[in-house]
């Protein structure tokens, strides 16, 4: 098994994938799958075998500035727009973030977010899934991400358990999530060992 970076020739395979492992209802569409892999705050890393594609994981980091002090908002969190998807912040230019010292009185914490990780049916219970996680994982650690969260749907049983088994904890449920009223369990995981609360 082969892990790289997506390249845009990569993307109909990619989409093959989706339409595999997700209902019509519950996939992203291709003009969504295309601004993900397009983004420059994002990286899709890709599962080959003899050539062909059996599986991908994307993610995506954001910047949030932090008061340090002064009473003033707290920073603003993430709203939930396309099921899985998280909105930017106004004014963010992606890239990657920097340490937020030009602003007195703020340092900058980065937040990773992963916005799906698929494996072909034929090619599950082999550790695909796994290896791609830690992939995404390296990749938001490189961009300066400290956490890691996500939305899973509440009743994927195989996802939860890749997720707990890599550290993942639950921090909460969202009702109605995803279409058909589903609820989805929003994960998290320190990238940082505990350096920053
Ligand atoms: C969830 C998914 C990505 C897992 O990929 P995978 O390659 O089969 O996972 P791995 O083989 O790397 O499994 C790693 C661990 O995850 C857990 N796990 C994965 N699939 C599981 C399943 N169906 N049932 C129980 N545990 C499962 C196990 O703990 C496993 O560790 P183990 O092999 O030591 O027991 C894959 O099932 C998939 O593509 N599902 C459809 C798409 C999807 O739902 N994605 C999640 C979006 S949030």
């Amino acid at each position: 098994m082969l892990c790289r970076l997506y390249t845009p020739q990569d993307f109909a395979a990619l989409y093959a994938i989706e339409e595999r492992c997700f209902e019509p209802l519950f996939r992203f569409g291709r003009r969504t799958m295309r601004q993900f892999v397009s983004r420059s705050n994002a990286a899709t890393w890709l599962a080959e075998e003899d050539g062909e594609l059996k599986g991908f994981a994307m993610v995506e980091w954001t910047e949030h500035k932090l008061r340090l002090c002064g009473g003033g908002p707290s920073p603003q969190g993430y709203k939930s727009g396309v099921p899985g998807s998280e909105p930017l912040p106004q004014g963010f230019k992606g890239g990657v973030p920097g340490d937020g010292s030009s602003l007195p009185g703020c340092k900058s914490r980065v937040t990773a977010y992963i916005q799906t990780i698929e494996v072909a049916p034929e090619a599950r219970g082999r550790g695909v899934g796994r290896a791609l996680l830690g992939h995404i994982e390296n990749s938001a650690l490189a961009a300066g991400a400290v956490r890691i969260r996500l939305h899973v749907d509440a009743e994927n049983a195989g996802a939860i358990r890749l997720y707990e088994a890599q550290g993942y904890r639950c921090q909460g449920r969202q009702e109605n999530y995803y279409p058909l009223s589903r609820a989805a369990l929003i994960y998290l995981k320190r990238l940082d060992c505990g350096r920053e609360s």
